[in-house]
């Protein structure tokens, strides 16, 4: 059992960066860190096949004996050391109470965000720790100043949070919400940025862009997206949900105005825990959603007025990012690719499958969605479920109908071949 001692043993690093709670589990993360040091002359690709190097980490995490877990795509659970060391946390909040939020919490917040901002590749002055990435977004579609006619290019493969607050923003002040649609197996990069530079108008003042489609898995090519805009004049709001801790990048190769990710999904952090970020010089003209007359309009602290919320979560953010250091970003990108082709590739054999997740390695991770003839996808989940107790989701969407499937790091070979076995069954 993990106490506040063990947690203790790996002050050092974390104190290097100001944190004086660094709560951290050190006999699981040392394990990953050594087997990981053993290998770091390895290509990431070769690793992700390790199986060996894989064992210590899905040990780390506490599945249900109950089911096979295909849907790590709503969010992900902590491993043990994080779930282990909120609990502490939320004790010593517990016991101190308010001596800590008005002796400790400010001083560590802003460590945090520095460790976190130094993760995500942006400015501290850049980043508000929020509890999601609808919080996030859905703060700046309310906080632009857009009027009457603006037009916002979105995509019918969007997140519905995102879309129902510009709709929302249509009813209110007028702006026109554009849905464009996307090809599930596009021919290259050039034709998805295409899509979007097809919409721009005059008229065009921002593009939200998924930067990992939920629906179906496929990534699209953010970057580019970003400079076309940019060389038209038209701002971009990256939707990093699943493509942050999931795919090895940083905001800053992204070039977005605005980015919003949820730390729940691939870091593993405590539910309620997101990014915000917006760059540098765009903070002054988004208006705070509660409102905030105590920092300058350019201070990105005036959206951290929310009111009396957890600390215990976010001070967990820190444990995560080091479980995920310990893996190394790109070996975690490549190996949740790799299971996800695992599957893919062998359940593509079976007549009557088809995949709607793009083949590409940087059109996608660990998500993925299959459809099988004959079967609805609300049919298929719930055989797989019934049938052979492996919980995956129906997406039944505008341009995407299949079952996603998403392992995680703690998926086991031998369940994905339980799962394309049931595959098999299920068609036949
Ligand atoms: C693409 C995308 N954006 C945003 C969200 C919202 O995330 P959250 O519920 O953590 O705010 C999700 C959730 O699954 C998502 O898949």
């Amino acid at each position: 059992m993990a106490t506040r001692r063990h947690f203790l043993k790996k002050a050092a690093a974390f104190s290097a960066a100001g944190l004086a709670f660094p709560y951290l589990q050190a006999d699981t993360i040392d394990q990953i860190e050594i087997a990981a040091k053993a290998r770091s002359d390895v290509d990431p690709k070769t690793v992700a096949r390790d199986e060996e190097f894989w064992r210590p980490i899905q040990a780390a995490f506490d599945p249900s004996p109950h089911f096979i877990n295909l849907e790590n795509g709503y969010f992900s659970p902590q491993p043990k050391t994080t779930l282990e060391a909120l609990a502490d946390n939320q004790q010593m909040v517990n016991r101190i109470t308010s001596l800590y939020m008005r002796r400790h919490m400010t001083e560590e917040h802003t460590a945090l965000k520095r460790l976190l901002a130094d993760f995500a590749g942006c400015s501290p002055e850049e980043l508000v720790i929020t509890r999601n990435t609808t919080e996030s977004l859905d703060t700046i579609i309310h906080g632009l100043d857009l009027k009457k006619g603006d037009e916002v290019i979105t995509t019918h493969q969007d997140y519905g949070s995102m879309l129902e607050a510009f709709d929302q923003q249509s009813r209110r002040v007028g702006i026109v919400p554009k849905r464009i649609s996307l090809p599930l197996h596009p021919k290259n990069d050039e034709e998805v940025v295409g899509l979007f530079e097809e919409a721009i108008t005059p008229k065009t003042k921002l593009i939200l862009a998924t930067h990992l489609i939920n629906l179906s898995g496929q990534v699209l090519p953010a970057k580019k997206i970003c400079d076309m805009a940019h060389a038209r004049g038209v701002e971009v709001m990256v939707d990093a949900a699943h493509s942050f801790a999931h795919l090895d990048f940083k905001i800053s190769d992204l070039g977005c105005d605005y980015l919003g990710a949820s730390l729940h999904k691939w870091l593993s952090a405590p539910l309620g825990t997101g990014i915000m970020y917006i760059k540098q010089e765009k903070i002054e003209k988004i208006w705070p959603l509660f409102g905030d007359k105590g920092k300058a309009k350019d201070d990105i602290r005036k959206f951290e007025h929310i009111g009396t919320s957890p600390p215990a979560n976010y001070l967990m953010i820190a444990n995560a990012i080091r479980f995920h250091e310990a893996i190394g970003a790109k070996r975690k990108e490549e190996r949740l690719r790799y299971l996800k082709n695992y599957w893919a590739e062998r359940a593509a054999k079976i007549d009557g499958v088809t995949i709607n997740t793009p083949w590409p390695d940087h059109q996608c991770g660990a998500l993925g969605n299959i459809s099988i003839e004959g079967l609805t996808p609300n049919e298929t989940a719930r055989r797989f479920y019934d049938d052979y107790r492996i919980f995956t989701v129906a997406i039944n969407s505008h341009e995407v109908n299949g079952v996603r499937v998403t392992p995680h790091l703690y998926t086991r070979i031998a369940e994905l071949d339980k799962f394309v076995e049931a595959v098999g069954r299920i068609k036949n």
